[in-house]
């Protein structure tokens, strides 16, 4: 452990021992820090002359102090770049305690004679664009040890200008970062600088809106539709049991690996992703704000009443299936949302003739979960226990 050095002794009691705490891995967050530094500011106590100087010298007295970062890499060599170019992670124990450029880069520091970088460095390429996100772009990025990953940089000054406090994706990154699954997409590392906060995450071939597209005119088989429900399935089961609804389920925010051309069932991976709208929940718990999107929102969610937010989690899924399934829509929206919310009305959706190549017991599954009563609606385990799954 380093020193304790003059402007952590400024700091006031509680926020030392926070900071403390970061070291005996109590405390997972990284609001400590964005504390002291406001403290510090706001008590004139920053003698750097400007703020990034003043937050990279106290993020280096807290690693100085906890023996951050756990992780260090090794490289020969560390390039130059520019500002938005590189971006550097975090050790994952923290979720997201990388804060400041100069640290996001890479700093270099020597070791027992050996060059260590002290975070490992993303390079992103900007012409490989994967997608394109409500306030930022996602690219690959690539690591010096040539290991790819998806980097997701969300555009602080967009989200300002458009009145959304940038500090709100963390609860995004704090939520997903504690999600482990197969069918989740993982974050990896997560860094931020003064225009961007960066999530990196496993890279992947597509998502399932483009996928569904691919292969709207002959659709898919009953095997692959099969894989595709049961992974689906288990993602929002186990988004439940950990208490958290994602709350903006849609196939653009369901990312697909694998041939995404000759489609089978072993080769086919879905990770739910964007959690952008999650947020912490029980069982029981209603909610009352309403995040979403129009077509694939519950109704209760459209109507405005305060809802089970694992009960409309499911309603989303059960249209995001519908889509999949038959590239069309369950119900179509007019440009009246009232009108639309009354479409909904029928007490369970009812597939009609057009759908009659659509396994029976898929449309009963789906049916249950476009159930317009939250309480009649089937929940995870009640679909992973249905005949179709075993
Ligand atoms: N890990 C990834 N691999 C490949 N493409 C991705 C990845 N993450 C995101 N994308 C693409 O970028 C789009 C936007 O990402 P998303 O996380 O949904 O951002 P936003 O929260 O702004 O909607 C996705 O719909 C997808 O096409
Ligand atoms: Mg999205």
């Amino acid at each position: 452990m380093g020193e304790v050095t003059s402007r952590y002794e400024t700091l006031p009691k509680h926020i030392q021992v926070k900071i403390n705490d970061l070291s005996k891995q109590q405390n997972t967050s990284r609001d400590v820090v964005i504390e002291a530094i406001d403290y510090m500011i706001e008590s004139g106590k920053c003698t750097e002359g400007s703020y990034d100087l003043c937050v990279d010298a106290l993020w280096k007295e807290v690693i100085a102090k906890t023996g951050y970062p756990s992780r260090l890499s090794p490289t020969k060599e560390y390039k130059k770049n520019n500002d938005d170019g590189i971006v550097g992670p975090v050790p994952r124990q923290y979720g997201m305690c990388t804060f400041h450029p100069s640290i996001e880069r890479g700093k270099v520091v020597k070791r027992d004679g050996i060059e260590w970088s002290e975070f490992p460095v993303y390079v992103v390429d900007k012409t490989q664009f994967l997608g394109s996100g409500a306030y930022g772009d996602v690219y690959v990025g690539k690591k010096e040890n040539g290991e790819e990953a998806a980097v997701k940089m969300i555009n602080k000054a967009k989200m300002t200008e458009r009145g959304i406090d940038y500090r709100d994706v963390y609860k995004e990154i704090m939520i997903q970062s504690k999600l482990f699954h197969p069918n989740i997409l993982q974050i990896l590392d997560v860094y931020e600088n003064k225009f961007n906060i960066s999530i990196a995450t496993d890279i992947m071939s597509s998502d399932a809106l483009k996928f569904a597209n691919a292969h709207s005119v002959v659709g898919f088989t009953d095997p692959v539709l099969k894989c595709i429900v049961r992974q689906l399935v288990n993602s929002i089961g186990y988004c439940h049991q950990q208490n958290v609804a994602h709350r903006d389920i849609k196939p653009d925010n369901i990312l697909v690996q694998g041939d995404t051309k000759n489609v089978s069932c072993g080769k086919l991976c879905l990770k739910l992703a964007d959690f952008g709208f999650a947020t912490e929940c029980t069982k029981t718990q209603l909610l009352n704000t309403f995040p979403g999107t129009l077509i694939y929102a519950a109704p209760e969610i459209i109507e405005g009443v305060r809802y089970n937010g694992h009960k409309s989690d499911i309603w989303s899924m059960g249209v995001t299936l519908f889509v999949i399934a038959t590239q069309k829509i369950p119900f179509v929206f007019k440009g009246d949302t009232y009108a639309y919310a009354e479409a909904q009305k029928s007490i369970t959706y009812q597939f009609d003739n057009r759908f009659k190549s659509l396994n029976p017991k898929l449309q009963r599954i789906i049916s249950g979960m476009l159930a317009y009563n939250p309480k009649d609606r089937l929940t995870a385990d009640d679909i992973l226990k249905t005949e179709y799954l075993q």
